[in-house]
Parts: structure tokens; sequence; C-alpha cells
């Protein structure tokens, strides 16, 4: 078909959610009128209408979606986690008091480690023990800066216990062995008497830890051994049969999975391998704007290419599931999408390899865009890593000597912890495009889920960066007589709904202003019988709660 800029295009989110075309009328060139004539009949004619179907849910929404990704990757360990027991900076045992508060108020409940492309290179062997004797190591991938490995596998562990969060090591096939990656399991979880638990126990650590998500190897189609998919999958068999279940401690072995686009990787892996795996972890970076500039250096161009790669998950989630689907039709094989995010120039003056930038109200959108997208494909997807967790790409916190801050992204994981476990509902969307040049996205995106309560939560986007939005929603519960009711989302806030925007769209936070952008009560709704009028504000997210 032949699309001219007299077609309209409505979107709907389909009932398991994914955005798919809807109609798509083509108009004949021949009955064209004006673009800018028909662009104006299009905003009237099109009205914002989502359809929540209360009574339809049926699966949970993983926590475990709202996961992160932490390497040894400039600031990220050192200075971000890991200051050091004889830090001026408050710290227990060496680990930053404010960022593990920080983490926690948003229930961080995963946590991966240590790489990224550092795993494929590191050596468990050289972490553990008293820190002044452990060797140092290049850290070629990153600045070939020298890594001390003062942080390793016990100071990770006692990170995730401060953190109250689950550990997800990542092991190293590139360039370890498979003895390696054996003994390493041992260490961490063997209970009884054996030389890795004994090396453990005079290490100062009695107890095993538990330890369940175990990645084998990172990108090994890139950074991890630039591998073939089919002698990958040969390998991911090798060495996942030594990864051994050790007392009450079970692993859920997770294989290196596609880059963006790459079906044919996940096609070998789920044919040759995914009768031993439980999840396959692609990995999707949506990029940057137009041009790779600094986060704050952008314009409209950059904040629509940017949305624009970020709605493509759903398009990759949908095909690499649908290759799933074919090896195992019961969703036995989680997807676990281990890195995530948007990727910026670097910050003027930095270390181009330490890959700090900053984080504006562009990323908060990314973030709310791609959980929305993940939230609705959460049959299949279990576990999502956004990277990484602090100073590196997209992260949650930016740390300065003693001084944090917490980012817009940062802020949008707080706001959406209340679909963590809630049961997803599936909606139906039909909205406006924002369109960009000759360029049109779905204007609004979002995700709604009900948790154990009873409480339904809509998580709303609008990405166009210049209109507010007018939203009708109605709620479809064939078991309820009772009309909804706008409830209290957050006793702190003690409003009904909450809201993340800015003047600009390059708004952001600084050591200096820390709170430029900040969730606020949110109060732009009616709700007369089962319809709800919300309007969105442009380039906003908003999470409504609804009883
Ligand atoms: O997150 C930064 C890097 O991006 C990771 O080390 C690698 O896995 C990916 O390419």
């Amino acid at each position: 078909m032949k699309h001219s800029k007299l077609t309209k295009w409505l979107f709907k989110m389909t009932s398991s959610g994914r955005i798919v075309t809807l109609v798509a009328i083509a108009l004949s060139a021949d009955c064209a009128a004006t673009p800018a004539a028909d662009g104006a009949q299009q905003e009237k004619s099109t009205v914002n209408k989502l359809v929540i179907h209360a009574d339809r849910g049926k699966e949970e929404i993983s926590r475990n979606i709202y996961g992160h990704f932490s390497e040894h990757l400039g600031r990220c360990i050192y200075e971000g986690f890991w200051v050091g027991e004889d830090s001026a900076i408050p710290n227990t045992r060496g680990i930053r008091n404010d960022v593990v508060e920080a983490l926690r108020r948003i229930k961080i409940p995963v946590l991966r480690w240590p790489g990224g492309c550092f795993a494929d290179e590191y050596h468990w062997k050289d972490g553990i023990g008293p820190r002044e004797e452990r060797p140092t190591m290049v850290n070629t991938h990153w600045g070939g800066v020298t890594e001390n490995n003062h942080f390793g596998t016990h100071e990770f562990l006692d990170l995730c216990e401060q953190l109250d969060c689950e550990p997800y090591i990542c092991g190293n096939v590139g360039s370890g062995s498979v003895l390696e990656m054996q003994q390493w399991v041992e260490y961490i979880t063997f209970d009884g008497k054996s030389p890795m638990a004994d090396l453990r126990r005079k290490n100062g650590r009695d107890k095993p830890w538990k330890v369940k998500y175990w990645g084998v190897g990172n990108e090994n189609w890139g950074c991890g051994g630039r591998m073939q998919p089919e002698y990958y999958a040969d390998l991911y068999r090798r060495y996942a049969t030594y990864l051994r279940n050790f007392g009450e401690n079970r692993l859920f072995k997770i294989a290196c999975g596609a880059r963006k686009a790459d079906y044919d990787w996940s096609e070998v892996l789920m044919r040759e391998a995914g009768r031993y795996m439980n999840g396959l972890a692609p990995h999707y970076y949506c990029g940057s704007g137009k041009t790779k500039r600094p986060a704050t250096q952008i314009d409209e161009e950059d904040w629509f290419a940017q949305l624009q790669r970020a709605l493509l998950i759903d398009e990759l989630v949908s095909k690499h599931a649908a290759i799933m689907d074919n090896y195992d039709p019961k969703k036995r094989v989680a997807m676990i999408l281990d890195e995530w995010g948007a990727w910026h120039a670097v910050e003027p003056g930095t270390n181009p390899r330490f890959l700090y930038q900053q984080n504006t109200l562009r990323d908060a959108l990314v973030a709310g865009v791609t959980l929305n997208v993940l939230n609705n494909h959460c049959d299949r997807v279990k576990m999502a890593n956004i990277a990484q967790t602090v100073n590196v790409l997209q992260a949650m916190i930016l740390t300065k000597g003693e001084k944090m801050v917490l980012t817009p992204t940062y802020h949008v994981f707080e706001m959406y912890k209340i679909h963590h476990d809630a049961t997803m509902l599936p909606v139906d969307l039909e909205c406006k495009d924002y369109r960009f040049g000759d360029e049109k996205i779905p204007a609004l995106n979002v995700s709604a889920s009900k948790d154990k309560s009873g409480r339904i939560h809509i998580s709303l986007c609008n990405l166009d960066p210049k209109n507010p939005a007018e939203l009708v929603c109605k709620f479809q519960d064939t078991r309820s007589a009772s009309p909804p009711e706008v409830g209290r989302i957050e006793p702190a806030v003690g409003r009904s709904g909450r809201v993340l925007t800015a003047d600009a769209m390059t708004a952001h936070n600084t050591f200096d202003n820390p709170k430029a952008v900040r969730p606020a009560a949110f109060y732009d709704y009616k709700l007369r019988g089962d319809t709800l009028k919300v309007t969105l504000p442009s380039k906003s997210v908003v999470v409504l709660e609804i009883k």
C-alpha cells in the first residue's frame, strides 16, 4: 500500500496491549486536500479513547521487569556504589548509604552484575579474600583503567542484601572456563564441606548465599566472544550442564539473547538449547536522538527520533516472542531483557568510555514507554534490567563526591512501582498521532494493572512535547456493579494521581538544582459514572489510581 500524506492511521492496542494499526485508510491522490487541511481534520476527528478491561486480567507483571544492571564501567561500581569503608561518605561496609536508601525507595527487585562486556573478562577469584591482596586487572573494554577488584562477590552479595533485592550474576564464557563458572556457583551456594565452600568460609562467610539468576555469558555475539549462534548454543549447553543446584538453591539459567532484531539468534538458541534454559536475554538500546548528542543538547527532532526508537521495543519483543512461542508454546522460557535504555553522547569533558550521561525529561518518557510495553508483554517478559543503575547510561542516580541526584528516570521507576506483581489489565487505545516532519508515532502510550487489594493503576505517557491530550477512559468490568472511584495513590502526596513533567524537553536535575524534575500531584481528571476524562500535559508521564 502506498502511504501518502493523506493516509490516516488510527492506532489501537490489541487485547494483549500491543500496538497495531487498526485502520489505515489511504485516500487516493485524486481526492487530495492540502496536507495542512487534512492534518487539521484529523486533529478534530480522532478522539483519544482508552478502554481498560478490568475483568480480563490474567498475567502477573513480574516486579523483576523493574530490575537494574550495574557493571564495572566508569563510575557505576566505584564511586556509584562502592566508596570503601574508610570513606568520609556515609557507608555500610564500604557501600554508600544514600544510594542504597534511594534504590530501596523504588523497591529495586533484582540487580545484574558484574557486566556487560566486563563479565566475559572477569575472573571471580581475583575479587575475593583480603582486599589489599587482590590482584588488579586492566578493564580493557571500559577505558583501560586498572580495576583493583575491591568490589567482588562478597561485596556484591552484601549490596544485594542491603538493597533487599535478588542478585543476578553473569558468568564469564568469552574468556573463562566451565570449571571457573562451576566453582563460582559452588563457592556462593554450597553449604557442605568442599574446596570452594571452605574458601568462602575462610573469607569470612560461613553460610552460603542464595543466588537464583545466573547468566551464561553476555553479548557473546559481540564483546563476549564474537560467536555464531550455533557455536554459542553448543557452548551454552556445555556450561549450563555444570551449573549445579546445591542444597535448596535452584538456578534460573539465562542464555545470551539477540542484539536488537537479530531474529536468527533467537531461532537458533531456542531450537538448539531452548530446553536447557530458563531465560533468553536479548538486549535493546534505543540509542539517542537524530544525531548522538549530549542529553541536554537536543531539539524536537532528537526528541521525536528517540521516542520513535524507544517504541520499537514493542515490535522487537513481539517478534522475538513469536519465535519463542514456536518452540515453547507454554512459555516456560522467560524473555529477560537484561540490558535496555537510552545511549547518548557522554557529558562534555568526561571520559568517553565511562558512558556518563545526563538524564532529562526525554529519558523519563523513554522509561515510561518501555515499561508500559514490557508490562503489556508480561506473559513472556519476566525480567528487564535498565542500563545502568548509577553514573552510567540511563542511570537512576548520579553522584559527585558525597552528593547524589535522582534522575527523571528514577522518578518513573518510583511512580511505576505500583505495577510490581500486579495483574496486567489488557487495554484498547485509539489515539492521535504525534507528527514530526513526514513521520508520526502514536502520541499516547499506556499500561494498566490491578493490585492484590483490587486497586487499578494506569500509567500514561504523552509523547507530544507541545500539545496536551484529552483522553476518555472507560472501564469494562462485567463483574462489578459499582462504578469506579479515583483513589489515593500515594499517602505521602495524598492525591489521586501523579505527574512527571516540566516546561522544557531538556529539563533535568543537577547537583545544584536536584528537584527541577520530580513528580507532582495530578488533578486534571474527572470521573463520571464509569467514564474517566483525563487531560495529559504535553511531554508527561501520569499515573492514576482507581478503586
Ligand atoms: O551497558 C554497556 C554495554 O552495553 C555492556 O557492557 C554491553 O553488554 C552492552 O553492549
